[in-house]
């Protein structure tokens, strides 16, 4: 049986930064508590005529460059995104059109902020079971189109992106255990109501963008990913020394911070780009994977443990040896 290996990563930043001051020309904040609060500083919006699969695209060519693999090589690709360009085709499909690749299998995955651990759980089977050998595996977020500019206890959060990996088959590990949840119980705690199917009168109300209850859903955040940090350690009778990098989801430092304690690892082994990404969705964990990867701080050999949690509930969590 094959094991999945990371090949490479890439990333890609929308030109545009806008600062945390700029929120406060537009809602009751200031940059200090948004930094306090949140740890972030600055994000990145895409440019009005800049769309998920073009973002998609500038990250896949990136790790496909650092894979040092022909794009004829891909025999699958798997987009996670909940901002896609279209009802439908999936980005992945539009993504698929852009890299000039045909007659292979492309999808994409939908689980907000856990969209990179279920896409990863899913092209990790693929491998496994030797249904693909070569996958692209991109998470990309335009969540400016989905924020109520109005709303400053949403608006300061999000940011644009995308990151993405380039996942083949070797003869050892890679990626060692993959988990994933979900609660959908818990739906109402984050969520954007409007849809399709409930009406495109909705989608042009307050209810086309992001309402959250962040308090609740930042105990949640906490208290879960303990929990699946634990279990895909136990999975793999390793213990919380023998990680060298945490790379989490990004939505808040004081998340990361928590979680990163649990596993009594100092902040200096936890990847963080919130304060310069803020919350990429699908996106953050390959960005920060690359950033860390192309800075040198991640190495080959190296134990990461990868975690999120998002809208749904989801959450999940995977350890990989890069
Ligand atoms: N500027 C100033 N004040 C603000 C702002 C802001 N941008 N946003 C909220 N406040 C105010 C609130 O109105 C409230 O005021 P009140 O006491 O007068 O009512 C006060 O700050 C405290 O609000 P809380 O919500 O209790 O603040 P908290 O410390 O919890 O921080 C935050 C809010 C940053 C949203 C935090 O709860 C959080 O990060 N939650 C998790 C978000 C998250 O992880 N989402 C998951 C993934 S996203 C996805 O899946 C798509």
């Amino acid at each position: 049986m094959a094991f999945t290996t990371i090949a490479g990563t890439g990333g890609y930043l929308p030109e545009r930064v806008m600062h945390n001051r700029e929120f406060e020309s537009l809602v009751n904040t200031s940059d200090e508590w948004i930094r306090e609060r949140t740890g972030i500083k600055r994000r990145h919006v895409a440019a009005d005529d800049e769309t998920t699969s073009d973002m998609a695209l500038a990250a896949a060519n990136r790790a496909i460059e650092a894979a040092a693999i022909n794009v004829e090589d891909i025999d699958l690709i798997i987009v996670a995104t909940t901002t896609p360009d279209k009802v439908f085709p999936s980005t992945a499909c539009i993504l698929q059109r852009h890299l000039g690749i045909h007659n292979i299998p492309a999808f994409d995955v939908h689980a907000a902020c856990s969209g990179f651990m279920y896409g990863l759980d899913i092209a990790d089977r693929f491998i496994r079971t030797g249904g693909a050998s070569c996958i692209l595996f991109v998470g990309a977020e335009s969540y400016s189109r989905i924020i109520d500019w109005n709303d400053r206890s949403t608006c300061v959060l999000f940011g644009d992106g995308a990151g993405a990996v380039i996942l083949t088959a070797g003869d050892e590990p890679g990626i060692l255990s993959t988990h994933i949840y979900a609660d959908g119980q818990y739906e109402e705690l984050l969520h954007v109501p409007a849809g399709v199917s409930s009406g495109f009168d909705l989608l042009k109300s307050q209810a086309a963008f992001i309402q959250m209850k962040g308090n609740e859903i930042f105990k949640k955040a906490v208290s879960t990913l303990g929990a699946i940090a634990r279990e895909a350690l136990a999975a793999n009778n390793l213990d919380k020394h023998d990680i060298d990098w945490l790379v989490p989801h990004q939505a808040n430092l004081r998340i990361i911070r928590a979680a990163a304690k649990k596993l009594d690892l100092p902040l200096e082994k936890t990847i963080i780009t919130v304060d310069e990404h803020a919350n990429t969705s699908s996106a953050s964990i390959p960005l920060a994977l690359d950033v860390a990867v192309r800075d040198g701080r991640i190495k080959r050999g190296n134990l990461l443990l990868l975690e999120a949690f998002g809208a749904g509930l989801t959450w999940g969590s995977a350890l990989v040896r890069y």
